[in-house]
């Protein structure tokens, strides 16, 4: 075996193909360079055909012009989503993993405000986007019969109140469930459904245009000291997309820095009691009678 098997082989997605919605920009445009730098063939399915150039410019300039491929795609118009899915097929013969992760922020405002054509919009995109995704990757993964994995962005905005527009938020609990239901439907076929929830991730989608000013905020904005890029989210894509994988199916992986673990932070509301800048330690015994065995730090 030659040292460039061996290197192949150690690949993760070696002999794998990929369609990345919204593979032109941000998270998706790390996921498709780190998959092709793990062996795969890739696909990417966008809007943005100045954008989606631009990376396969960047991909030809690192070696990999024979192993990826630009499908204009409007992933909420299902013709160009079997469009994309079957350039794969067509251009790589097998379709292993589809990640999508399309989305825009879509409606903003007060709900007061909401129209009803910017509510089909970004259900368009973020929820029926992905819907469509899922089905044309079933299809063609179960009539291949080799498994498959499907991931789908979600968001933490899927998770609670107050983390991302309303219209946004519906949509991406959408995408957790119906994640949670194609993962049942599709285990007997051994094709994998898994969702990633990201928080605040410094991509054009999230910087308005001010990408150091959005970088210095975001690193203030999680528990974790820096902020979130679009190679951590590959990471997780990577982990869904390869075999290390294999037993983990209706999975929603919240990548975020800690920010959702933070919750109410009462360590910053109410510092002197609570977390590592607390003026106390010991043991409180709430209403029992007996005192509260603390010392000062
Ligand atoms: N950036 C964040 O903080 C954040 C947080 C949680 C979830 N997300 C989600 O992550 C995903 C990727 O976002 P990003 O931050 O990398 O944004 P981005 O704007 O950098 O990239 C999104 C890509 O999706 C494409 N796209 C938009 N609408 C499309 C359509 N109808 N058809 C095909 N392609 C379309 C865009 O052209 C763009 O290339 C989205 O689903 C987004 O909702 C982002």
């Amino acid at each position: 075996m030659t040292t460039t098997d061996k290197q192949q082989n150690s690949a993760r997605l070696a002999g794998k193909t990929a369609v990345i919605t919204g593979g032109a920009s941000g998270m998706g445009k790390s996921t498709v360079l780190r998959f092709l730098a793990e062996g795969a063939n890739v696909v990417i399915a966008d809007f943005n055909h100045e954008t989606g150039a631009g990376v396969i410019a960047h991909a030809t300039e690192l070696g990999f012009a024979e192993n990826v491929l630009f499908i204009p795609t409007d992933v909420a118009v299902e013709s160009d989503v079997e469009a994309a899915l079957n350039a794969a097929l067509e251009t790589y013969g097998r379709l292993d993993i589809v990640f999508n992760n399309a989305g825009v922020g879509g409606a903003i405002g007060p709900l007061t405000e909401t129209t009803t054509a910017s509510w089909d919009y970004t259900m368009d995109v973020v929820a029926k986007g992905v819907f469509l995704g899922i089905k044309h990757a079933a299809a063609i993964m179960r009539a291949q019969g080799a498994g498959g994995s499907i991931i789908n962005t979600a968001s933490i905005a899927a998770l609670s109140g107050d983390a991302g527009p309303l219209v946004y938020s519906a949509a991406k609990a959408a995408v957790v469930s119906m994640t949670k239901s194609a993962a049942v439907e599709l285990a007997a076929d051994h094709i994998r459904v898994n969702a990633i929830c990201p928080g605040f991730i410094a991509t054009p989608l999230a910087d308005g245009g001010k990408p150091e000013r959005t970088k210095e905020s975001f690193s203030r904005a999680q528990p974790w000291p820096e902020y979130g890029q679009g190679d951590h989210i590959a990471g997780a894509a990577l982990f869904f997309a390869c075999d290390d994988s294999i037993f983990v199916t209706g999975d929603a992986l919240v990548v975020d820095g800690g920010l959702t673990a933070a919750g109410p932070e009462l360590s910053r509301k109410f510092p002197h009691t609570s977390g590592r800048n607390s003026k106390f330690a010991g043991v409180t015994k709430g209403s029992t009678g007996e005192k509260p065995e603390l010392k000062k730090l």
